[in-house]
């Protein structure tokens, strides 16, 4: 099968590596790629949200499936391009219509959802310009922290916690009546502050059935500890250690079984990835959001221990065959570190030459943010690579990963000495909050 897969960055990197490796793909097209996915498949320069485009080259080169890294085209419809097109509905397409993409691309459709079918999320209260005054008398009702969350789609920025009533006043005011995220923020989400664990889990699903993928834990802040900025991931570990048996089946029976079949009942149809971004408060899950993707970091995390045929996953994904499937995913662990750029996740400079990839062993090496000139391998972006190990133990995996981390060298290159180390205190405390 041909395959297109839309995106540029290490988690489509990591989706190429391991689509490459299905007997069923005979020719992989990545749109626009980076030069990590060049080494998989044929990078094609073509605007994930240029719809036309994608829909022309896809029946040029007989295309039989579509796979979509990123959440933008999804909210913004391409899904519902290709089925409404008759020349373009057959081709197996990987990732919800605008409606099911809503789960990420609306906060406030994604809290009714889970109020509706009884997922259990933070409690809430959404709001607009016209009823601002309301949401300050709500922030004066709450104890800090306060979480507020642009209801749109905003680059990862949309959440802000603030720490006192006045910042989250100021930030409400500024969110809905000065456009702080344009339209993204004219209805804003307050909700209540979950303190605790997180864990990201991810499933493959048809609308009606589904299949659990590896989960993972992921690194956002910059220094170690998590300390300082918030970033796009550091880095991250799976599986997750303090993920035992009983809560993992916490998480399958309480939230992701209700959240399929909510969407069936909804009459929403949906076919590929839901990323559930949870936390886990008290020795209890609860949603702090859906994602219609895989995550990134987690994707170059999990995607190593998937041992099943991702394509044939894919394939019975968009044919409603997933019931009874389950993934095989290797008993061992895997940690991935990243290597940004010094600066990040501030200014940075970009154009450096990394050296010493040659040399890795016993590690797959990804790259969101590189790019190739005359044959030499230079930095372009933030983070820069993702080199991930895997090992018959978390120890063994994060080792691994730290020896490679060391082998490859760029100017302000820096990197987390800490992924993964939190994790090996024992026992895990689930009840923490
Ligand atoms: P999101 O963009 O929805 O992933 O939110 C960004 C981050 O904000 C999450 O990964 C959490 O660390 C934090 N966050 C979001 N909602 C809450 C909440 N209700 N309570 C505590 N932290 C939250
Ligand atoms: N690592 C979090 C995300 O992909 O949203």
């Amino acid at each position: 099968m041909n395959i297109l897969l839309i995106g540029a960055g290490g988690r489509e990197h990591a989706m190429a590596w391991k689509i490459a490796r299905s007997p069923l793909c005979e020719k992989l097209y990545i749109a626009p790629g980076n030069p990590g996915t060049e080494l998989c498949g044929e990078n094609v320069p073509l605007d994930p949200l240029s719809f036309e485009s994608i829909a022309d080259f896809a029946l040029e080169n007989d295309i039989q499936m579509v796979v979509v890294g990123p959440e933008e085209p999804l909210v913004k419809g391409l899904g519902d391009h290709f089925k409404k097109d008759e020349r373009l509905r057959d081709i197996l397409f990987v990732g919800p219509a605008s409606e099911g993409a809503k789960i990420e691309g609306s906060k406030s459709f994604a809290k009714e959802f889970m109020k509706r079918h009884g997922i259990p999320t933070a409690a809430y209260r959404s709001f607009t310009r016209e009823t601002v005054n309301d949401g300050v008398d709500f922030i004066n009702s709450l104890e800090p922290p306060y979480v507020l969350k642009a209801d749109g789609l905003a680059a990862g920025k949309g959440v802000i916690i603030c720490s006192s009533a006045g910042e989250a006043v100021g930030t409400l005011r500024e969110m809905l009546c000065e456009s702080k995220f344009g339209e993204a923020s004219s209805k804003v989400v307050i909700e209540e502050f979950l303190k605790g664990v997180e864990i990201s889990v991810f499933v493959i699903t048809d609308g009606s059935s589904y299949t659990m993928l590896p989960s993972a834990k992921d690194y956002k802040r910059v220094g170690e500890k998590d300390t300082g900025a918030n970033t796009g991931g550091m880095g991250a570990v799976s599986p997750v250690p303090f993920a035992d048996q009983k809560i993992m089946e916490k998480i399958e029976h309480g939230i992701v079984k209700p959240t399929i079949e909510g969407l069936h009942r909804d009459g929403i149809p949906y076919c590929g990835f839901i990323f559930f971004g949870l936390m886990i408060s008290g020795g209890e899950p609860y949603v702090i959001e859906y994602n219609v993707r895989l995550g990134d970091p987690e994707a170059e995390v999990i995607l190593p221990r998937l041992e099943s045929d991702l394509v044939e996953l894919m394939q019975a994904a968009c044919k409603g065959g997933l019931k009874g499937k389950t993934a095989r995913v290797s008993p061992g662990s895997a940690v991935t570190v990243i290597l940004a750029s010094g600066g990040y996740p501030e200014a940075y400079g970009k154009g450096y030459q990394i050296t010493g990839t040659d040399d890795l062993a016993d590690a797959v090496l990804f790259y969101p943010g590189v790019k190739e000139k005359d044959g030499m391998l230079l930095t372009n972006g933030g983070r820069v690579m993702a080199v991930t190990a895997l090992g018959s133990s978390h120890e063994e995996a994060m080792s691994r990963a730290y020896s490679n981390a060391r082998k490859v060298d760029f100017r302000g290159m820096y990197y987390r000495r800490d992924i993964g180390r939190d994790l090996l205190k024992k026992p895990y405390n689930n009840n923490q909050d």
